[in-house]
């Protein structure tokens, strides 16, 4: 975790200053959250489990976070303003999301001109997503799902059927420009999350 934190603070310091508003979006219990708003930025962290802000909400200590509840139905309509943040930071999120595009365009929304979306998605080019691949199409048919969660790889099984979105840089790239973002070049393959570094550069988007 203390990896990802890295990364992603790394990531936001040329890109975003300090004092702008930020949202960890499917913030979890709120690590990374927590970590970008001890370094000075404005934050917010939503999810859309109860149990994880919970938790989130009861390790804040003396920071200063807006928590906030995403209703699991209107998960396509964030609760904010147009052009509210200056970036949007989405860990290991994309990939689980039933509608992706339409997830993205809605970052855009929520962006101000300027603004960044950070999100870390699986990466295609490293070894162990290689491997993930056959798995997640074998547990992808309900009957060895099944035959999987009889067994200890059940949680295993569960995380590849649910972080369904398994797609190469590119089209992830092409996703965000189809609504308005402009993804700067995929860097080199660190590990096996790949960064998407995408700037809303106008508004309205598409
Ligand atoms: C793998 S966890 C990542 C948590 C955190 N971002 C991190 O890196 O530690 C995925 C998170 O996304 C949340 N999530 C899934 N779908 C969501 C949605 N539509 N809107 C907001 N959060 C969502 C889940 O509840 C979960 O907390």
């Amino acid at each position: 975790m203390q990896g990802r934190i890295d990364r992603f603070c790394s990531a936001l310091v040329p890109r975003v200053p300090t004092g702008q508003r930020v949202l960890d979006l499917g913030c979890g219990s709120g690590q990374i959250t927590r970590a970008i708003a001890s370094k000075g930025w404005r934050t917010t962290g939503c999810d859309i489990s109860t149990q994880m802000l919970d938790k989130a909400r009861s390790e804040t200590g003396a920071l200063e976070i807006e928590w906030v509840g995403i209703d699991p139905a209107e998960t396509l309509s964030l609760p904010f303003e147009d052009c509210r943040f200056g970036a949007v930071i989405a860990s290991s999120v994309l990939e689980y999301l039933d509608h992706p595009r339409q997830a993205l365009r809605e970052i855009g929304r929520v962006l101000a001109v300027g603004g960044y979306l950070l999100a870390t998605v699986p990466d295609l080019r490293h070894p162990v997503r290689a491997a993930e691949g056959w798995r997640a199409k074998a547990v992808a048919n309900p009957v060895i799902h099944a035959a999987f969660r009889l067994t200890p790889w059940r949680g295993y099984a569960d995380y590849l059927r649910l972080s369904m979105n398994r797609l190469d840089l590119k089209l992830w790239h092409e996703m965000a420009r189809s609504v308005g973002l402009e993804p700067e070049p995929a860097g080199p393959c660190e590990d096996s999350l790949a960064m998407i570094l995408a700037r809303k550069n106008r508004d309205p988007l598409p």
